[in-house]
């Protein structure tokens, strides 16, 4: 279970059954959570917020006052980001960039550019001679790192520290230093090392991560003899879907992460953070259709589903949920659909056995008509699911607790 905030709570009851399903953002929720983010973080920790976890407008804007830039994945983040809060510092990272893609960003005056392969490095390299003369284009490459003790064993999603196709590998650090520092890519400023190695962590495993990434990169700037100014160290702080009231502890993190940066004069950590910072702020609002009883035991169908919300199928979760009971009169005919017992699953209108949202919710009394609202959707929520598929409605939007609200 997940408490709505008043805001959405107000606003998930005053919908009519035709305006739901709708995402509910609390801004006033987000201004609250980043502002407390960014207080827990030591000086010389930048925070980068990862648009790829929610780009609506509203949401990045809202972040602004709270966050140093924002780091984008694509040509369309790019594109879309820089148009939203334009001026923004902007950081360019994604595992496949195409030529078009780093063009616009040298148009655009990218300010970061994590730079994934050699290719990509003499690809930047190469437009930035025909795109920006003689202007010196930031690049902290990105490694994929190894990390000890099986620190990313239990994760879930892991781009580092074993196979994957994200970042340089670390036996290829030098080539890359020489490639920077010897002429090759006179253009090209090599300002530090970008690593992002896994979504899904605690403030403990986070730090031992960004220790290891911290002194990866010093052994390598004493190897060469340069100077690295800044060390970004990733996202993924962990969003606990099985325990939505809990929160990553930024206060442990920030701790630590003073620690780190005193034994590292001069030197600029940067987190780039999506999921813990936008997650708690969105609500999937919707109603329930019908209840069915079926071979012993009862599902709920809401309107909309994860065409919508595929956050609990892709992450395999139950998305926390409220059943906010309508009181309102029945307005059919014909009988309103009861559960009778304490249990019950809720799926959505899809055909396919995959559209769960949350399983055996303790939910005694549900009827439809009755209102429930999923929490932690305001990250990787509508702009990862699949809207298209069966061609039901798209959901509303509405921003609440901002200048304008909708
Ligand atoms: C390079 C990079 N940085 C940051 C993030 C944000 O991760 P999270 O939303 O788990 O904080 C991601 C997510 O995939 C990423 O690939």
């Amino acid at each position: 279970m997940t408490t709505p905030t008043p805001l959405v709570r107000d606003r998930a009851l005053a919908l009519s059954s035709e305006e739901l399903p709708a995402y509910l953002y609390d801004l006033t929720a987000l201004r609250e959570h980043a502002a407390a983010v960014r207080a827990a973080l030591p000086e010389r920790v930048e925070l980068y917020y990862a648009a790829k976890a929610n780009p609506e407008p509203e949401i990045l804007t809202a972040l602004r006052p709270y966050v140093h830039g924002y780091e984008v994945s694509s040509g369309g983040e790019l594109a879309h980001v820089g148009k939203a809060v334009p001026g923004s510092p902007l950081a360019f990272g994604g595992p496949g960039k195409t030529p078009a893609e780093l063009a616009s960003a040298l148009e655009l005056g990218v300010e970061r550019f994590h730079v994934e392969s050699v290719y990509e490095l003499h690809m930047l390299a190469a437009l930035a001679v025909r795109q920006a003369p003689g202007r010196r284009i930031t690049v902290l490459p990105r490694f994929n790192l190894p990390v000890g003790d099986g620190a990313l064993d239990s994760v879930s999603l892991a781009m580092g520290g074993r196979p994957t196709p994200f970042g340089l590998d670390p036996d290829q650090a030098d080539d890359v230093v020489r490639l920077l520092t010897d002429g090759t890519c006179p253009q090209l400023e090599l300002r530090g090392i970008h690593a992002h190695l896994a979504s899904g962590l605690e403030a403990a495993e986070q730090l031992a991560v960004a220790s290891s990434i911290v002194s990866w990169s010093a052994g390598l700037a004493a190897r060469h003899d340069i100077t690295l100014h800044e060390v970004v160290i990733g996202g993924g702080m962990a969003v606990d879907y099985a325990a939505p009231e809990r929160r990553f502890d930024w206060a442990a993190y920030g701790a630590g992460l003073e620690r780190l940066t005193a034994a590292h004069p001069g030197l600029t950590l940067r987190i780039e953070p999506g999921r813990a910072l936008t997650a708690y702020c969105g609500w999937y609002a919707t109603e329930v259709l019908d209840v069915k009883h079926s071979h012993g035991e009862e599902f709920a169908v809401v309107r909309g589903g994860t065409h919508h919300l595929r956050t609990p199928a892709t992450k395999g979760h139950d998305q926390p949920c409220t059943v906010l009971p309508s009181d309102a009169p029945w307005p059919h005919p014909w009988p309103r659909s009861a559960a009778r017992g304490d249990r019950v699953t809720l799926t959505g209108q899809l055909c396919t056995p995959k559209d769960l949202l949350s399983r055996n919710v303790p939910a005694a009394g549900l009827r439809a008509g009755d209102r429930v609202a999923f929490g932690l959707a305001g990250a990787y929520a509508w702009n990862i699911s699949h809207h298209d598929f069966l061609m039901h409605p798209r959901p509303g939007f509405h921003f609440l607790g901002g200048t304008e609200e909708g």
